[in-house]
């Protein structure tokens, strides 16, 4: 059994082609520079802003995730839903009712198991199912098998006190914590009692000169006016934006956590 601590990466939410370009080139040397063992990257503004194509999962899995996550966009093209149908490491939040796809996974990887959690939070989202309840019966069902994996949760939420009440919920019962959705990477990394690792969000992987990564100046047009404008994606330099995690695999639990940008030059 493995016993140096496992190196886990998770990203922020992938922003259109400017995010693409990120992790095509970003990420690779980040990974490997810092052996990172497994990869998380949540993908759900991939392609495009809305959701992630066949295409763009295979690409963002090839630049070294191993799963990629989802959120609200993940149902929104109706041509992206056999992606979330067919390939294990595309996941999308758990507590919607009934979608297609699926919310969690295992992997086996580095001598280890490491399960993925994909949830969305409610406060100024979705009345979805509960995330708290959704969570607790996956982890307590993972607790239950004979070798249980290595817990990551991705929660997808607007709200930071509803993030922080998860991340709390599950401090020492999960190795990760990390929200996204906001696009603004938060400073508030650190390892919670217990060993769970937490950032109240991972931050956007896209255009640095950007409004959550739309056009600065048709945002500032929008919110001036009030009227709904179309947005577009910023263009310009990138960032890479994501949480690194050290884990004890005896333990199954947190080391530390350390919040990561990296600027496209
Ligand atoms: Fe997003
Ligand atoms: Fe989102």
């Amino acid at each position: 059994m493995r016993t140096d601590p496992l190196r886990i990466f998770l990203a922020g939410d992938v922003f259109g082609p400017v995010g693409l370009r990120a992790i095509q080139s970003l990420l690779p040397p980040f990974l490997a520079s810092e052996s990172v063992d497994f990869c998380v990257v949540n993908g759900e503004n991939a392609t495009a802003g809305i959701g992630v194509s066949d295409e763009d999962a295979r690409a963002i899995l090839a630049a070294g995730a191993d799963a990629i996550t989802g959120g609200n966009h993940s149902f929104e093209k109706r041509d992206f839903w056999p992606v979330l149908a067919d390939n294990p490491a595309v996941l999308r939040p758990m507590n919607f009712p009934e979608a297609p796809g699926r919310g969690a996974a295992v992997f086996e990887k580095a001598g280890v198991r490491v399960a993925v959690l994909n949830i969305q939070g409610r406060e100024d989202m979705y009345p979805l199912d509960c995330p708290f309840r959704a969570a607790d019966a996956a982890v307590a069902a993972w607790e239950a098998e004979s070798v249980p994996p290595i817990v990551l949760i991705d929660f997808h939420a607007e709200s930071n006190q509803e993030k922080e009440a998860l991340a709390l919920a599950f401090a020492g019962k999960v190795a990760a914590v990390v929200g996204t959705h906001t696009h603004v990477q938060t400073a508030d990394e650190r390892v919670l009692p217990g060993g769970t690792a937490y950032i109240t969000d991972l931050g956007m992987t896209g255009p640095l000169r950007s409004v959550i990564g739309v056009d600065p100046a048709l945002a500032i047009k929008r919110n001036v006016t009030q009227v709904l404008y179309r947005m577009e994606m910023a263009q310009g330099p990138a960032a890479l934006r994501g949480l690194l995690v050290e884990i004890d695999p005896a333990t199954r639990r947190a080391l530390s956590a350390r919040r990561i940008e990296i600027v496209e030059k």
